[in-house]
């Protein structure tokens, strides 16, 4: 029996990865640490909610005690953390929650799991510190292709299931650190703490950089659900500056079958990209977006086209992220499922077909939010 803490798990991909686990592995206890802050949902894990292998805790991963409890109480061999405070937006009105959740948080989940560890007869043995993180600590790529090429690629991504490239540099592994927003500087910071602990001490750790996920399950904050919805309800769809930024999208499962392979085969220390090669364009990924939900709900598609709205610009918008996945894919075997279409489709279906989970998000509370976001764009 495997104990694995999941931190994050009633969250978007944290929900996918729980799922998995507890799916795929009968014989692992899978404990799920989640706060529930406005973006954790327990609804997210209604299908797992009962089986004998799976618990939820509530917990903040920044409060220490309760956090060394848990190691104690479950005698917990892994951890995959996945806690954080994830939308670009909200860290640049409120950059104090990010540091807190992403930096001290993961502080505390390693330094708990050090406690514990080294103090066991086996020590290190078989235990393992997985931090999820995202391809934004990198920075920004330029835009050297405006209309975008297809790349050369010589790795199993070239079998016609990448799409275009919009400039000539990706983000590999080796790059160094440069981000921008309190997001990815919050992000960037708790990856270096859990890379000091395996310098340090010797803990067993691995960190993970993804690209941007979309799929059932995302908090409608974030691009491809917020249209989805606005668009159902026939609301103005506020694109960022001009609709050119660039971003690399990767189906929320293929994401957790990464987790899932690397968890149990990555090498210790080591960092992985991951990336379907799958680059967009804002302004044609809601066209594409427009026309899926049109079509699904029986109107004429595209007739939605005239919801797009330009809004302003978010402040230190990063134009370009692309991620090289070569090493995953040449060292583990793992190589995207979905082409993007397909993914779209099933994304926008889930949504329009489970509009009671999302009429419970959008209602109240964030209905509020939203409003406030946007009045002064
Ligand atoms: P999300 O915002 O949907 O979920 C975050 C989860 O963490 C929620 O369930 C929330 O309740 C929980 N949480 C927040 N603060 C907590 C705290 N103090 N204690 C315990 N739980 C807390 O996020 P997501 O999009 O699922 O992202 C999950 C992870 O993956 C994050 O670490 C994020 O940086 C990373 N990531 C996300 C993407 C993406 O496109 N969404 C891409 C790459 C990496
Ligand atoms: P988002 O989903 O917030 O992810 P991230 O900022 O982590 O990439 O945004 C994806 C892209 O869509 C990003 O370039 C910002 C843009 N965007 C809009 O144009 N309008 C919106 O309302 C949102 C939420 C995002």
């Amino acid at each position: 029996m495997k104990n694995i803490i999941i931190t994050g798990g009633a969250g978007f991909i944290g929900s996918h990865v729980v799922r998995l686990f507890v799916n795929k592995y009968p014989d692992y206890h899978i404990i799920n640490v989640d706060k529930l802050t406005y973006a954790g949902n327990l609804a997210n894990l209604k299908d797992i909610e009962n089986k004998p292998n799976y618990t939820f805790v509530k917990a903040d991963i920044c409060d220490f005690e309760t956090i060394m409890g848990i190691f104690k109480k479950y005698n917990v061999d892994g951890v995959i953390h996945l806690a954080a405070e994830s939308h670009v937006d909200r860290s640049i009105k409120d950059p104090f929650t990010f540091a807190q959740t992403n930096v001290m948080g993961t502080l505390s989940m390693l330094q708990a799991a050090k406690l514990t560890w080294e103090n066991l007869p086996e020590k290190w043995e078989g235990k393992r510190f997985y931090h999820i993180s995202t391809d934004e600590v990198y920075g920004a790529l330029e835009m050297t292709n405006p209309e975008g090429i297809k790349p050369p690629f010589t790795t199993k991504a070239s079998s016609g299931k990448h799409h275009l490239a919009y400039g000539s540099k990706f983000f590999t592994e080796d790059l160094k650190y440069m981000p921008h927003s309190p997001y990815s500087a919050s992000k960037a910071s708790s990856d270096h703490f859990v890379r000091a602990f395996h310098d340090t001490y010797g803990m067993p750790t691995i960190v993970t950089n993804c690209s941007n996920n979309y799929g059932p399950y995302q908090f409608p904050e974030k691009l491809i659900p917020l249209f989805i919805n606005n668009i159902r309800h026939r609301k103005p769809l506020p694109v960022y500056g001009k609709g050119e930024n660039v971003r690399d999208w990767l189906y929320v499962e293929d994401h957790a079958r990464a987790i899932d392979l690397i968890f149990h085969k990555g090498t210790i220390a080591e960092t992985y990209n991951i990336g379907g090669f799958n680059e967009w364009k804002n302004i044609d990924i809601i066209k594409v977006v427009i026309n899926t939900v049109d079509r699904l709900l029986g109107r004429k598609e595209g007739e939605d086209m005239n919801l797009i709205t330009y809004v302003t610009d978010r402040a230190g918008h990063d134009m370009r992220y692309a991620i090289d996945s070569t090493k995953l894919q040449r060292e583990l075997g793992w190589e995207p499922s979905l082409q993007f279409e397909e993914g779209i489709e099933k994304t926008v279906k889930w949504y329009l077909e489970n509009q009671a989970w999302m009429d419970n998000i959008t209602s109240g509370e964030y209905e509020k939010y939203y409003e406030e976001m946007y009045k002064n764009r």
